[in-house]
């Protein structure tokens, strides 16, 4: 009798287990089948009223049943994971077709471009990047530049000033002071590129905020042949090895004799065309040799020391580098300007 209980047991075990198709229905089905309430387990609990030479038979076809019956809901169990998990699957679908969204990559302003190039090339010459400050003294913008209070050349260089004696800096040259200072009298070879600063209306060659690349550099012996050297080679490294370059005179206060400095027309070859008006060059640059008053003010003696300095106008060159004709356009941040000027990679 109770061992036909068994076995019908199992069969219902086996047929409920089969047709259960959720976890939800395996769990139910193992507390009414395993649980300590279930009938199985009831049987197994009264193995102990049963005569010894059937009890042991009767202990072990009740143990065997349920491992059979753990094993069948083992087995359905895992059979039950996969289906839900491909049925998950079916309805997560991702559909690889649709077309993805874009990274929109940015990419540098072609100021900072040619700003890092110009940069890299004096760097390759061996000179170091020096900084100094935006805001300026009255003394360090000017006067030690050689450019005392009423001096005319200031006409030029009107500035946004926060107190009577300090200004914005209308140009990187007073790095050139700055350096000399901390230098102490030894050799010097810097570069420094910054923003500066003019009161200017802006219209497509004019900006109240521009760029400079200042040059200085001072040692025994230094002359004009290589302030020529240092500008041809940069003027070749930066619009390509077929330019050539000329020294005009020019005027600053802190330079004796100041050059401005012109390279052949990248595009008449030099010949004459409309982008050099008829001329075969094009301004790049100004510059000169430190001026003696510049050496003594900043502390080195001009008897021992001699040195050249230039200042090139960053936007300038990316305008010319590029064929830019707006000068604005750098600081306007449209991005369809910007992306024409994207590096490949
Ligand atoms: N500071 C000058 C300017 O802004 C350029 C310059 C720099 C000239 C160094 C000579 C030497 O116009």
């Amino acid at each position: 009798m109770k061992n036909e209980t068994v076995i019908e047991i199992l069969e219902e075990a086996n047929t409920e287990i089969a047709s259960a198709s959720t976890s939800e229905r395996l769990q139910e089905l193992k507390i009414k089948f395993l649980a300590k309430k279930s009938v199985l387990m009831s049987l197994m609990s009264e193995l102990g009223k049963l005569p010894p030479e059937e009890r042991k038979s009767f202990g072990q076809m009740l143990n065997e049943t349920r491992t059979k019956i753990s094993a069948l809901i083992e087995q359905k169990e895992t059979e039950i994971r996969k289906q839900e998990l491909q049925k998950k699957l079916e309805r997560e679908e991702i559909d690889i077709t649709l077309p993805g969204r874009n990274a929109d990559v940015g990419g540098q302003n072609p100021f900072y471009v040619v700003k890092d190039e110009i940069t890299d090339i004096f760097l390759n010459m061996g000179f170091e990047v020096a900084d100094g400050p935006e805001v300026e003294t009255d003394l360090f913008n000017f006067e030690l530049l050689n450019i005392p209070k009423d001096h005319p050349a200031r006409d030029m260089q009107d500035t946004f000033y926060i107190s009577d004696n300090v200004l914005l800096r209308t140009h990187t040259s007073p790095v050139q002071a700055h350096t000399m200072q901390v230098a102490g009298g030894k050799p010097i070879r810097i570069i420094c590129p910054g923003k500066t600063y003019r009161r200017d209306d802006d219209d497509a060659t004019h900006s109240h905020q521009f760029a400079q690349i200042e040059g200085l550099v001072i040692d025994k012996n230094i002359n004009i042949g290589h302030l020529k050297a240092t500008l041809e080679l940069f003027a070749k490294k930066m619009f390509g090895e077929k330019r050539e370059i000329r020294l005009r005179p020019s005027y600053f206060p802190f330079t004796e004799p100041s050059v401005e400095v012109d390279i052949t027309c990248a595009n008449c070859d030099g010949k004459g065309c409309s982008m050099c008006k008829g001329t075969g060059y094009i301004e790049i640059l100004g510059g000169g040799m430190v001026h003696p008053n510049v050496l003594k003010m900043n502390g080195y003696d001009p008897e021992v020391y001699s040195g050249f300095a230039f200042g090139i106008g960053i936007e300038r060159v990316a305008i010319l580098r590029y064929g830019i004709d707006d000068i604005r356009k750098f600081y306007q941040n449209d991005v369809r300007f910007l992306h024409q000027y994207r590096k490949k990679a």
